[in-house]
């Protein structure tokens, strides 16, 4: 499959294959293709890490980068995304990243787009690249996720990463549990793993992936009382005290800094968060090259 949209779309062994691809990136192998290629990132929604790191990533590749700005398309003239799309297709784009606050907002495209769609987080349902780059972060530490305890806390309702991770994670034999508000918690999506409180799952868990609570997705304004929060579901110093020796911390990031986290553990020595943004750069080279290559690999024509 050239297009990325679910991690539903990977195997346990394509899973692995970019991974692996991911680390040889790391150790500095290089990769480009063939003849010049073209990507463009169609961002409608904020972002700072996933729309940097592909820039980064499909610059090392040596793609060149068709810039994009929603704001100003012609999608301000009414313009769907479908025929946004089907136009970078006919002028050359060989690839294409989106960033949507709709739900499945690729399915109207993929049966008329042929170039690669690579999800870059659908409203509240996958974000497959950072899910790539939490499980490359985790393999990086343990080497293995089989027997692995995976908490994911905070607003799992509203959060793609924890969608697509609680699945890719299940699938790959790691133990999920999830921890926060009761009313975030949707048994129907979450039948990977049972709910926890956060004092229990910090003495048990081998990975803490906290999420930020997403206000933008609650349809009402910021009700939340941060103090409350933290005090209640976030890793506070105490917690963080009582966590195994091994164990360490993930956040997809933007963090809310002293909410879901107290701010001096975002940079403290079981953080990986930084680290994670780093991954994603080679786990974006990864999914870029496969999307390539696919291409290649079926029209023949990318030589
Ligand atoms: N983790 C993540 O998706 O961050 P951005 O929203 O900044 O891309």
């Amino acid at each position: 499959n050239r297009h990325l949209c679910s991690m539903e779309d990977l195997s346990t062994v394509d899973i692995m294959e970019i991974l692996h691809q991911a680390q040889q990136f790391s150790r500095g192998e290089n990769w480009e293709p063939e003849r010049k290629a073209f990507a463009a990132n169609l961002f409608f929604e904020a972002s700072t890490r996933t729309k940097c790191s592909f820039e980064m990533a499909e610059r090392k590749l040596g793609l060149d980068v068709i810039p994009f700005d929603a704001d100003q398309s012609s999608i301000q003239k009414g313009e769907t995304l479908y025929d946004t799309a089907k136009t970078l297709e006919a002028i050359g784009v060989d690839c294409l990243v989106i960033r949507h606050g709709k739900d499945h907002f690729y399915e109207e495209l993929l049966e008329n787009v042929h170039i690669p769609i690579i999800n870059g987080g659908d409203g509240c349902r996958q974000h497959p690249t950072q899910c790539l780059l939490d499980l490359y972060t985790i393999w990086q530490e343990f080497g293995k996720f089989e027997g692995i305890k995976v908490t994911i806390a905070g607003d799992i309702r509203h959060s793609r990463v924890a969608r697509s991770n609680a699945a890719a994670l299940k699938k790959l034999g790691a133990e999920v549990t999830f921890s926060g508000p009761k009313e975030w918690f949707e048994e129907d999506y979450f039948k990977a793993g049972r709910l926890v409180e956060i004092d229990e799952a910090v003495k048990e868990t081998d990975v803490m992936m906290l999420l930020r609570i997403q206000h933008e997705r609650h349809g009402s304004p910021a009700s939340t009382d941060a103090a409350r929060y933290h005090k209640e579901f976030g890793l506070t110093i105490d917690r963080e005290k009582k966590m195994k020796e091994e164990s360490i911390i993930l956040h997809p990031a933007p963090v809310n800094r002293g909410v879901e986290i107290d701010t001096s553990l975002v940079e403290c020595e079981r953080s990986r968060i930084f680290k994670q943004m780093e991954n994603g750069v080679y786990i974006r080279m990864a999914v870029l090259k496969r999307a390539l290559e696919e291409t290649k690999r079926r029209s023949g024509e990318y030589v």
